[in-house]
């Protein structure tokens, strides 16, 4: 039947990806809103966190919990990821064939790091991805997307405390225009304001954001510690509707963010995470070459101090 009428099966295809068979549950979107507070990436990064997904984020085939602390080896390489629609989105047009999207990873630093004066690490930025799929969770694809910053992984200074590294689904609508400095391929790993970046470039909605923490070597300044999310305690535990591939239940990591606020000893002009964190290192006596180079460029030479000591 489908073979005598191969227009119209083609007519058809773009529709397919809005057809969310699987959905995450209030639940599940309740538990992410609740990680991102607990490590207070709300409100330090970003001032409000209302995803209509689930990002669910894979290195090496493992899939990451919120929050998770993995070794710097394990997150070297490119994750694999997907975005499962939440109860809101079944709906809308959030997740579907045809549009299109930004992905992006940053270090946010260790929890009480002001990130209004500390520049947020670009550890990698994808315009114009899109989803397939027949059904959810659907795959981003980067078929046709512009890969600005290659994908690199985590490096954090030695003794700088647990860093939040942010991967992000940004919705990427019409208006979308990038900043001229990060418009083409190949811009290498660097420092920014992602707020900054996200309003300057138009993007849309944050639409979903998945998390995971690297340290190096033992924090210096005094641990913070933060409990653990216990889902029990969310109110959508109750209303567990739909298939969610989405692990709500697994949330036991927590962020156990430590090495907490040392933006105090950068003083008050730090500009970057490099600068920042070199004064950190450089006070504990730690400080390797890379560092002391990124002590006497101090916020001049930013970007290859950041390349050259922390990532
Ligand atoms: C979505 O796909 C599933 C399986 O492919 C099918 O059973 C279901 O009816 C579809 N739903 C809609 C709304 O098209
Ligand atoms: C990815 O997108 C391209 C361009 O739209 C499309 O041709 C391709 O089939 C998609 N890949 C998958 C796996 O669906
Ligand atoms: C791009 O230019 C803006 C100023 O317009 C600057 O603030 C930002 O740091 C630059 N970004 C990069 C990656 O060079």
């Amino acid at each position: 039947m489908f073979a005598l009428l191969p227009t119209l099966a083609l007519l058809a295809l773009p529709a397919l990806a809005q057809n969310s068979s699987t959905t995450a549950t209030e639940k599940d979107i309740e538990a992410i809103e609740a990680h991102f507070t607990q490590a207070q990436l709300v409100p330090e990064l970003f001032e409000e966190f209302d995803p209509e997904g689930i990002l669910t984020v894979s290195f090496g085939g493992q899939d990451i919990s919120p929050g998770d602390k993995l070794d710097q080896t394990a997150v070297a390489s490119s994750p694999e990821i997907t975005v499962t629609p939440g109860p809101d989105s079944g709906d809308s047009d959030d997740f579907r064939a045809g549009r299109l999207y930004t992905v992006l990873m940053a270090d946010a630093n260790a929890v009480g790091t002001d990130q209004k004066t500390t520049e947020q690490t670009r550890h990698w930025l994808v315009n114009g991805v899109s989803v397939s799929g027949d059904s959810a969770p659907y795959a981003l694809n980067y078929t046709g997307a512009t890969t600005i910053t290659d994908y690199a992984g985590p490096g954090p200074f030695e003794g700088t405390g647990s860093h939040r590294y942010v991967i992000a689904l940004y919705e990427q609508g019409s208006d979308f225009a990038a900043p001229s400095n990060l418009s083409t391929a190949g811009v290498p790993l660097g420092t920014w304001f992602l707020p900054n970046y996200v309003s300057e470039a138009k993007l849309g909605d944050l639409l979903a954001a998945n998390y995971f923490q690297v340290e190096n070597g033992q924090a210096t300044s005094t641990a913070e510690s933060t409990t653990a999310v216990d889902s029990a305690t969310l109110s959508g535990a109750a209303s567990t509707t739909g298939s969610g591939s989405a692990s709500a239940a697994q949330i036991s990591g927590g962020a156990s963010a430590s090495g907490a606020s040392r933006s105090g000893s950068a003083g008050a002009s730090a500009t970057s995470a490099a600068a920042s964190a070199a004064a950190t290192s450089a006070q504990s006596g730690a400080g390797k070459n890379g560092v002391a180079m990124g002590m006497v460029m101090g916020a001049v030479g930013v970007v290859g101090a950041v390349i050259g000591a922390a990532l």
